[in-house]
């Protein structure tokens, strides 16, 4: 892990939307602050008292097991309250929009929302109607920052830095919010970023995000120093994406046969969850020593920390 470098930059946001908002040292800036959180969950007595008298709500209108869960954590340990709010439980069922929800919860004297939702853009409408701190969780196919920012310090902790580093993406670009947001932020750190896809899962003009793109699952391996397999979304194929999931995992499955022909020995491989086992990646790959996917979880909860820790410290002009 690099040491912690000074730094003059200083958070002056409300929310995390995306990454596409923030700038390279802001970035830097949560990564390093994640750095000294990390400890705290090695300890026998979990908790600091930074968000002590906070509420933070949960609201997760979609499902999730490890970015709730892992938020939910990261709250108590920094000793703020929490509420966690799902579509299911809550008056969404009999009507109610999600603003109105919302800002009922925010008239509770709630400091900060955390929203998953289904629709690309639903934490930017939030964000733009509520006083209170908005961290998106997830929104859509547009993006997920605070996984992107655990996959970037996992990589930095595994690779000791980010700038330089050829990072493949693999799997269902198209649909992905991973994606995106890993490839706006590795590119803002100066990571090599290729993506590689079936064609109908490959976004056009991806290149325009400042990476490259590649259908050779070989070509995608053989290059990298970390590869970061996205999970194969089932449900994509009623829509006609892919002839059959036997071709695909034939084609771009990631197997330790293929692994053991064409990557690094020194390989990082990663998958933010849930993984489809046999899929996407096969059982002997998930289960292996290159495989980080719990370390990344891991991680999740000092990012998470981090990110909440900053947004506190914003001061309303
Ligand atoms: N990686 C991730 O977002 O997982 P969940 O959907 O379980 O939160």
């Amino acid at each position: 892990m690099e040491k912690i470098k000074k730094t003059n930059i200083i958070w002056d946001k409300k929310d995390l939307l995306g990454l596409e908002e923030l700038s390279a040292g802001e970035i830097e800036l949560i990564l390093k602050t994640a750095i000294s959180f990390k400890e705290i969950s090695e300890r026998s007595i979990k908790k600091v008292p930074a968000l002590r008298g906070k509420t933070i709500a949960h609201l997760f209108l979609e499902p999730s097991t490890r970015t709730r869960i892992s938020f939910e954590l990261a709250a108590k340990r920094l000793s703020a309250d929490t509420i966690g709010i799902s579509g299911s439980g809550s008056s969404i069922l009999k009507g109610e929009t999600m603003r109105d929800t919302a800002q009922n919860i925010e008239a509770m004297k709630v400091d900060m929302i955390i929203l998953r939702h289904s629709a690309s853009g639903s934490a930017h409408i939030l964000a733009k109607n509520l006083k209170a701190g908005v961290i998106n969780a997830g929104d859509g196919c547009h993006e997920h920052p605070t996984q992107a920012l655990l996959d970037m310090f996992t990589i930095k902790e595994k690779l000791g830095a980010i700038k330089g580093k050829k990072v493949s993406i693999i799997g269902d670009i198209k649909h992905s919010r991973v994606a995106r947001s890993n490839i706006i932020g590795l590119c803002k750190l100066g990571a090599e970023v290729t993506v590689c896809a079936p064609k109908t899962l490959m976004p056009i003009e991806i290149e325009k995000m400042g990476c490259k793109r590649t259908y050779s699952l070989e070509e995608a391996m053989r290059s990298a120093d970390v590869i970061n397999v996205l999970r194969l979304q089932k449900e994509r194929q009623k829509k006609g994406l892919l002839p059959t999931i036997r071709e695909y995992i034939e084609e771009y499955g990631v197997t330790l046969q293929k692994v053991e022909k064409f990557c690094k020995k020194n390989i990082v491989i990663m998958h933010p969850g849930p993984i489809n086992r046999g899929i996407e990646m096969s059982q002997d790959v998930a289960d292996s020593d290159k495989a980080v996917i719990l370390e990344q979880v891991t991680n999740g909860i000092a990012i998470r920390m981090a990110v909440m820790f900053l947004l506190s410290q914003y001061k309303q002009k």
